[in-house]
């Protein structure tokens, strides 16, 4: 008996061993990064993987904010911020299964968020689909008063009666937003302007490339020029990235324009990041390289997007980035 109780306290002492040693371990790996590397895993600064894929970035104060998809254990949307885009903290789940009962069997793709100054509120705009295949084909709106906080979950709909898949929201200078999205079953791209409060779409601006077959839409605006950046469909598998660019949002548009490689480097755009400095503005292209048999293999990629003139944007591979958000610099 009393040898029992010895061997209990040892394994007693080991358990809390191991329980201390583990707690050194994500202790070490909370240590600053000072670059991300391309195609790896990102770790928050936790050490748990960074589950944010065809995400959006906020900038709120003094953080920035990487909000996408989650889909681990019936979440759907998550939360992380940083003030240095290299070191993310979580900070909660912000949409899942239970948020709302049109959510028991959704599927929650590409969500994004923006600011409403005149209602106050954080407004989330995503691809929604109920059950295992994408013929719903909606939007659906979320919102929130705090931007860490659990969003309420509105409705799902198809802008103007359209099929709406792969979607992003931009939010212009003079305060107006624009929600894109595939439709047509994604043979078009079509831009509308949003609703004061941003909670529905009130006119369809743009009907882009009827036919051309584009998704993974990621819109920035650069001096006179709107660029919109979009992939081809080939499910989860990567193909080459093509770019447009306007002087309005409504267009004319110009052809689409082929950029980086025949793989986009294995990856599909999901948002252009400007990154705002005392020197200078630069411009960091954020996409997923999808893992579709094991989604939470994917992995994220950054990349310097280059202006050479006012209208013409490259993208090339690094394999780690490096910046500073105080100077803007990418290196
Ligand atoms: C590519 C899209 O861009 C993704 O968001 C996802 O919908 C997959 N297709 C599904 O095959």
């Amino acid at each position: 008996m009393r040898c029992q109780k010895t061997q209990l306290f040892v394994l007693f002492i080991a358990l809390v061993n191991i329980f201390l040693f583990n707690t050194t371990i994500s202790a070490q790996t909370s240590v600053n990064k000072t670059e991300i590397i391309n195609g790896t895993d990102l770790t928050d600064t936790q050490g748990n993987i960074i589950n944010a894929h065809g995400g959006g970035f906020l900038k709120v104060g003094k953080y920035y904010y990487w909000i996408g998809e989650n889909r681990r254990k019936g979440v759907f949307v998550s939360c992380y911020r940083s003030t240095d885009l290299i070191n993310w903290e979580f900070r909660g789940d912000l949409l899942t299964r239970q948020s709302h009962k049109e959510l028991d069997k959704a599927n929650i793709e590409r969500p994004k968020v923006i600011y409403n100054e005149r209602t106050r509120q954080f407004v989330m705009w995503m691809h929604y689909e109920y059950g295992p295949d994408y013929s719903y084909a909606r939007a659906a709106i979320a919102t929130s008063s705090d931007i860490e906080k659990p969003f309420s979950y509105l409705r799902s709909f198809r802008p103007f009666n359209n099929m709406s898949r792969d979607c992003n929201l931009y939010k212009d200078e003079d305060g107006i937003a624009y929600f894109y999205s595939s439709a047509r079953e994604n043979y078009d791209m079509i831009i509308y302007k949003l609703s004061d409060d941003y909670l529905d779409t009130k006119e369809q601006i743009a009907t882009l490339w009827p036919g051309g077959h584009r998704e993974a839409p990621a819109l920035v605006k650069r001096g006179n020029y709107y660029f919109l950046l979009t992939s081809g469909c080939t499910g989860w598998a990567p193909n080459q990235a093509k770019y447009a660019y306007s002087k309005s949002i409504k267009g004319p548009w110009s052809e689409l324009k082929l950029i980086g490689n025949s793989t986009t480097f294995d990856s599909q755009s999901t948002y252009i990041l400007p990154v705002e400095g005392d020197k200078t503005t630069s411009y960091l292209y954020v996409g997923d390289r999808w893992d579709g048999k094991q989604y939470f293999n994917s992995k994220y990629i950054f990349l310097p997007l280059t202006f050479q003139s006012d209208s013409t944007m490259e993208l090339r591979w690094v394999e780690k980035i490096r910046l500073s958000v105080k100077t803007g610099e990418i290196n």
